[in-house]
């Protein structure tokens, strides 16, 4: 684990100033002065920035560059905060706390937490739709944005996670199902997008899919362990939500060491699907260092 975690602090040193300096460019200008600081203010709060690293990462795996997938990078942070920002809305998870901070919706009103995620989401098309790009990559990553923030993958996955809270009981394959569309499908995405502004040649670009969706799925299934396992402080959200609201999670059907068992199975599916990669070093290290995270 150790070699893990230097390499993901290598990548993570690299890559975060990057970020930083990038993420709240398109939102400081504008008339709607409130709207804007409200993007910011999630946006600004930190969050561990999974998505638009492994979307770099992909790319580079098979030969492209950082700034060639910047534009990605960007457009998946600005999804995955606005899944984030309703998330946490009295409508859906009703959380007072995110990134360390108190939810979008508090500080700002529900009007504005709502907006501040439609204008996120607008944005993570336009800034791949006006990226200085090759057409086709352009074409193929938009439309790999749709495929996993909409009713296919995460928005989709939301709806079923809401209807879940009110069935009597449900079984695994439900269970993965919705873990693979609202959390596996960005995760997906954000992956496959890096190998097509790469320039990843077919292979390689299934295989980071498989990479990619198996990595989702353990994602999703460490976020329920920790919600039963660690604390506010450690998390920056509200922990132990997931009994309260009803929510069936893998810590619940198949109690703690059934979860972490399938986590490691996950897992080991995201490190087999590299094995054909020539620059697989960090990616592999990514996925055993998620599945161990403390946040
Ligand atoms: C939390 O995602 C929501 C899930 C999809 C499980 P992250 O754990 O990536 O949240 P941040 O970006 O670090 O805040
Ligand atoms: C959220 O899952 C998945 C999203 C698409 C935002 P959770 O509801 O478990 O995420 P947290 O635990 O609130 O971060
Ligand atoms: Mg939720
Ligand atoms: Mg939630
Ligand atoms: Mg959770």
């Amino acid at each position: 684990m150790k070699e893990a975690a230097t390499q993901v602090q290598a990548d993570l040193d690299r890559l975060l100033p990057l970020l930083d300096a990038s993420l709240t460019v398109p939102f400081r200008r504008g008339d709607a002065v409130r709207l804007g600081e409200a993007v910011r203010y999630s946006l600004e709060a930190g969050g561990k920035r999974v998505r638009p690293v492994l979307c770099i990462l992909a790319c580079e795996a098979v030969g492209g560059t950082t700034i060639e997938a910047l534009p990605g990078a960007l457009a998946l942070e600005y999804i995955h905060t606005y899944s984030l920002i309703h998330d946490d809305l009295p409508a859906m998870d009703d959380d007072d706390l995110r990134r360390g901070r108190p939810t979008n919706h508090k500080v700002f009103g529900e009007g504005h937490a709502i907006l501040a995620g439609d204008a996120l989401l607008t944005e993570a098309f336009g800034v791949l739709a006006s990226a200085d790009l090759d057409p086709v990559k352009r074409a193929e990553a938009l439309a790999l944005l749709a495929e996993g923030a909409g009713w296919r993958g995460m928005a989709g996955g939301q709806a079923l996670d809401l209807e879940g809270e009110t069935l009597a009981a449900y079984d695994l394959g439900h269970l993965r199902l919705i873990h693979r569309l609202k959390t596996g499908a960005l995760l997906r995405a954000s992956v496959e997008i890096g190998a097509v502004l790469g320039g990843a040649a077919p292979g390689e670009r299934s295989a980071l899919r498989a990479y990619g969706e198996a990595i989702g799925l353990a994602f999703q299934i460490q976020d329920d362990i920790l919600d039963a396992t660690a604390t506010d402080a450690q998390l920056g959200k509200r922990a132990g939500k997931d009994v309260g609201r009803g929510k069936i999670t893998y810590p619940s059907l198949l109690g703690l060491d059934g979860a972490r068992k399938a986590l490691d199975e996950a897992t080991e599916n995201a490190l087999c699907q590299l094995a054909s990669l020539p620059n697989r070093n960090s990616l592999a290290a990514w996925a055993r260092y998620l599945a161990l995270r403390a946040r």
